[in-house]
């Protein structure tokens, strides 16, 4: 397999971690950003060599450039860009406020504008791929979550308007859109919850799989969609959500053949 140079954000835990593990398993050269340095030094320091770190927020337009640069000059080229970088924050329309609802965009959504933005010619050189990290949220909504439910829906917006903007010059945009992930995020939010071991069971109970996802799981899709066995695909942002959004309720119960 051709050794590629990947920039993973959120690296220091949760799904951008997985991507990272496994890159750095099958060989590829890793520029790791996340806004917890000590978080993403300890990460760093499990996946070998080929690793640049680069500490900073993807909601600062310096960061982002600064993780291209110090990557470039360390493998001289990039091939693939896996955005995991976000935050999770409550509120409805009246109580989100607007300080709140800035935090979630900044992060969220226009981080991931940034951070592809400041990766953008170095992949149009090399032809590469980009991955970004959305949601479900992104395709339906849970309650309580507006800010991040209207970041991530825009998500997809930026996955399908640049994929029409780069197909021209080889570079392909998709995204995944999670269900629930064991991760750090999900578990703080579940905390939030005055009887977590109850929604523990809701949370595992809603994915027709019956359980939530492990971060390697989502990794797995990240990979394959930076990969040229997706050469293809473009614009597509795939769910990896145990089928929750394929369920329709409502279906009478099944009763034994012949019964009335
Ligand atoms: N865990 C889930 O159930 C789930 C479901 C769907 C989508 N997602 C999305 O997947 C992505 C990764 O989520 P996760 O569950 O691994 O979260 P996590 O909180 O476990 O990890 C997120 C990482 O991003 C970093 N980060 C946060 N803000 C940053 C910033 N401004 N700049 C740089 N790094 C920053 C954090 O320090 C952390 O290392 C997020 O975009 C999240 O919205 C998660």
């Amino acid at each position: 397999m051709t050794t590629k140079t990947i920039l993973i954000t959120g690296a220091a835990m949760g799904i951008g971690r997985a991507v990272a593990e496994l890159h750095a398993a099958r060989g590829h050269n890793l520029i790791l950003m996340d806004v917890d340095g000590g978080a993403l030094q300890r990460t760093a320091a499990t996946l070998g060599d080929n690793v640049v770190v680069s500490v900073g927020s993807v909601a600062d337009p310096e960061a982002s450039e600064r993780a291209v640069a110090a990557g470039l000059a360390r493998f001289g080229g990039l091939d693939g860009l896996s955005h995991n970088a976000g935050i999770q924050r409550y509120g409805d329309v009246v109580d989100t406020s607007l300080a709140l609802w800035n935090e979630v965009m900044a992060v969220n959504l226009t981080g991931a504008f940034l951070v592809t933005k400041a990766a953008m010619p170095a992949l149009r050189a090399s032809r590469g791929a980009i991955v970004l990290t959305a949601s479900i949220q992104g395709m339906a909504a849970q309650k309580g979550a507006l800010a991040y439910v209207a970041a991530k829906h825009g998500m997809l917006g930026l996955v399908a308007g640049m994929a029409m903007d780069e197909a021209e010059r080889g570079v392909r945009i998709n995204g995944v859109a999670p269900g629930s992930v064991d991760t750090p995020m999900l578990r703080d939010a579940i905390a939030l919850d005055p009887d977590p071991a109850a929604l523990e069971k809701v949370v595992d109970d809603m994915h027709p799989l019956g359980r939530r996802a492990r971060p390697e799981e989502i990794a797995a899709v990240i990979a394959f969609l930076l990969s040229d066995e997706a050469s293809f695909m473009t614009g597509e942002t795939v769910r990896v959500d145990g089928g929750v959004l394929s369920r329709i309720g409502g279906a009478p119960k099944a009763k034994p053949e012949g019964g009335a």
